[in-house]
Formats: structure tokens, C-alpha cells, sequence
């Protein structure tokens, strides 16, 4: 299968890219990504020389340039977003033009173009925060909270519309929080290990009691492969660990510093950075399950090997953390 990446220099986007070239040796791959603050080809630097790996620059706003990297390809996986919950807080504008405006050229390109597979990478932030014991699940009503899990729903909403009108051939994905290498380090599990790494406190927000059901990247891009190679078109998956018992943000920062060896000194409470925040996410993955899909790690074990990621590849994040990076902090955590 020949297939078109888009966003593929993100953090999603090249675990993707890596997991379809290290498991199908027939495949080839085009990365379409405009190299935001947030794409980084030093990602995918072993595939730099591998002629089944291309670049492209562009940006999905721009139709005739996504048409023209999309010649000749077979499937393409749609993972170009803004994807930050507190910067769409401090400015939605691209979070709406990349997201809204780019998707729907991507589609108008898989649609004129007569290619036979699209995945609109989505979220399950789309669904708004869940109360317990209850999970979100395919189906339900979009409650989204933030500018960006909107531009998601609004994202998604063109796919169901293109999908119901033209019979386009659009499968949706929506995983709970990813973790793993390659994580731009604004996340909080990024954030707060490489804090940690440079014995700086970690910025828990609102007292930590939100939870979020962390899945190893790995996990999630062996779903979207599944999904891509045997899901029905027109269906949306919904992808998730499901935790279980399920960790609160305090919780889970305990975890990293325990593997840290540091003490909860670190944690720094901070109040009032996310307007919005959602307090809990929780969705249904049987569909997926159905299909013969299950992650491979558990929290404790993805959370060892990430951790041990970002300590073997200190100048990888000490120059992402450079640069632009800095003005963000700051204004992000008031310091
Ligand atoms: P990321 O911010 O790490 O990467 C986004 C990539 O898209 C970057 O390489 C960037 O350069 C590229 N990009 C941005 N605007 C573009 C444009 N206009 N044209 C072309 N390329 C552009 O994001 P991520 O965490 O890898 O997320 C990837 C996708 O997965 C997003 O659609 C996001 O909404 C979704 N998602 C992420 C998570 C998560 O936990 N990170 C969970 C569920 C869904
Ligand atoms: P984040 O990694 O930004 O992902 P998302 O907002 O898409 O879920 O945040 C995950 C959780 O961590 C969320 O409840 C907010 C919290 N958080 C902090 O406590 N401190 C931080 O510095 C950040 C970035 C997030």
C-alpha cells in the first residue's frame, strides 16, 4: 500500500510512519506536513535515505498542493492538526484553519482524486468530559469543551457529511491521550518529565484530579493500522487502554516520579491555566476490540520505556525546548 501521511513529522504522525515502515516492507509513505512548531523531521531521521519514505512540505490548507502529493497513493491518514488544548485557548485561528478548513481539502482531495481510503484522525475530547461510572461511545452527541476538541467535532462533522453525501470513503479514529517518544514536550507527560529531567517543578493543574486514560502511541498506531486494512468504511472507532482502576493526573505524575526516583516536592499545584478543563474522559473501545485490536503495554511499563526514552535522547528535546518554545512557557505558566 502506497499511503499519504499527513502531519507525519508530529508526534502521532511519525510513530506512524515508523510502525508502517518497520511492519510492512511493501509499503511506501508520503509525509505531507507543514513543519509547525510542532513537526520535527529529526522524528523520522532513520528513514531519511529509505526510498519507501518521502517528504513533502506543504500545508493541508492548500489544495492543490495535497492533490499533488496524493497522486498515485492508495490510502491516505489524516493526522495534520494543531492539537494543544491551552494554546487554542490562547488562540483559536489556526486551530479552526488547520483543522475545519485543511480536513475539508483533504477530502475534497480524496474525493476528486478517487482515492479508495481516507482516516480522519480524530479524539475523544470531542465528546466532552464523561461522569463516572459512565463511558463516551460511538454514537453519542459532540460536547466539546475547548476551541480545539470544536475544530475536531467540526472536523468531523464534514467527514460524517462528505461520508452521508458522496459516499466518501472516510473511517474515523478517536484515541484517548497518547504518550510515548517523540511527544512535544508541552503535554504534561513530556512536560513533566523532561522538567524533572532538568530538576525544574512540574505544573500540576487544578489539583490534579482529572483523569485521562493514557494509551501507549504504539498502541494507538497499531489501531489506526487495523482500521485502515479491515475497519468499514464510513465507521468511526473509538480507541482506548481503559485503564484499569483509572489514574488521576496526580496520580499518573506520582508514577513518573517514582520511576524518577524524585520526590512529590516536584509537583508545584497551579490553579486557573485551563478555563474548561474537562474532568474526566472515558470512552467505549469494544468496536475496535471486535475487530482483534488490544494494547500491548501497560501504564506502568509505557510510562518505563517513555521515560527512558527522553533520558537516552536529551538533545532531541533540550533543542525542541529551545528556541520558540521559551516565549511559549512563559506565557503559558505565567513565569
Ligand atoms: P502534533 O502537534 O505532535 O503534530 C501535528 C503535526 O501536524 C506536526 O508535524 C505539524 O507540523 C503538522 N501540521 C500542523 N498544521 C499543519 C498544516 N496546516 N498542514 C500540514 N501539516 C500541519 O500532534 P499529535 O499529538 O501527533 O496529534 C496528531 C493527530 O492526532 C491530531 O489530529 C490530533 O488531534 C490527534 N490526536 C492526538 C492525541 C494526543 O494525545 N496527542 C489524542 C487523540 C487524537
Ligand atoms: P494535555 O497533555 O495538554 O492533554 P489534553 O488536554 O489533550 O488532555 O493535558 C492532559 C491533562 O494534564 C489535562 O487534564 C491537563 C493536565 N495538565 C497539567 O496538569 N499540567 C500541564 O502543564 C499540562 C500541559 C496539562
Amino acid at each position: 500500500m502506497n499511503i499519504l501521511v499527513t502531519g507525519g513529522a508530529g508526534f502521532i504522525g511519525s510513530n506512524f510512519i515508523r510502525y508502517i515502515l518497520q511492519n510492512y516492507l511493501e509499503d511506501s509513505v508520503v509525509n505531507f506536513d507543514k513543519l509547525t512548531y510542532a513537526g520535527n523531521l529529526e522524528n523520522l531521521q532513520e528513514f531519511k535515505d529509505d526510498k519507501r519514505y518521502s517528504f513533502i512540505k506543504g500545508d493541508v490548507c492548500d489544495y492543490d498542493a495535497v492533490a499533488g502529493a496524493s497522486q498515485g497513493v492508495d490510502a491516505v491518514v489524516h493526522f495534520a492538526a494543531e492539537s494543544h488544548v491551552d494554546r487554542s485557548i490562547h488562540a483559536s485561528h489556526e486551530f479552526i484553519r488547520t483543522n475545519v478548513f485543511g480536513t475539508q481539502v483533504v477530502i475534497d482531495a480524496v474525493r476528486e482524486l478517487g482515492i479508495k481510503k481516507m482516516i480522519l484522525v480524530s479524539t475523544d475530547e470531542v465528546y466532552g468530559d464523561v461522569e463516572k461510572p459512565r463511558k463516551s461511545k460511538d454514537g453519542d452527541p459532540f460536547k466539546p469543551s475547548s476551541p480545539y476538541s470544536a475544530s475536531k467535532a467540526a472536523a468531523e462533522s464534514l467527514a460524517i457529511a462528505a461520508i452521508r453525501t458522496h459516499e466518501a470513503p472516510i473511517m474515523i479514529t478517536r484515541s484517548t491521550n497518547n504518550y510515548g517518544p517523540y511527544q512535544f514536550p508541552e503535554k504534561i507527560l513530556p512536560l513533566f518529565i523532561t522538567n524533572v529531567l532538568e530538576d525544574k517543578k512540574v505544573p500540576l493543574y487544578d489539583g490534579g484530579t482529572q483523569i485521562r486514560d493514557w494509551l501507549y502511541v504504539e498502541d494507538n498506531c497499531s489501531a489506526i493500522d487495523l482500521v485502515l486494512r479491515h475497519g468499514t468504511l464510513g465507521e468511526a472507532y473509538d480507541i482506548a487502554a481503559e485503564n484499569d482502576p483509572e489514574v488521576t493526573n496526580r496520580e499518573v505524575t506520582e508514577m513518573v516520579l517514582d520511576i524518577l526516583g524524585k520526590g512529590r516536592d516536584f509537583i508545584q499545584d497551579v490553579w486557573g491555566l485551563r478555563p474548561g478543563h474537562d474532568q474526566r474522559y472515558a470512552v467505549d473501545s469494544s468496536k475496535i476490540r471486535a475487530l482483534g485490536w488490544k494494547p500491548s503495554v501497560s501504564l506502568a511499563e509505557g510510562l518505563k520505556q517513555t521515560v527512558t526514552w527522553y533520558q537516552g535522547n536529551e538533545g532531541w528535546w533540550k533543542r525542541v525546548k529551545s528556541g520558540e518554545y521559551q516565549e511559549y512557557y512563559k506565557k503559558q505558566y505565567r513565569v
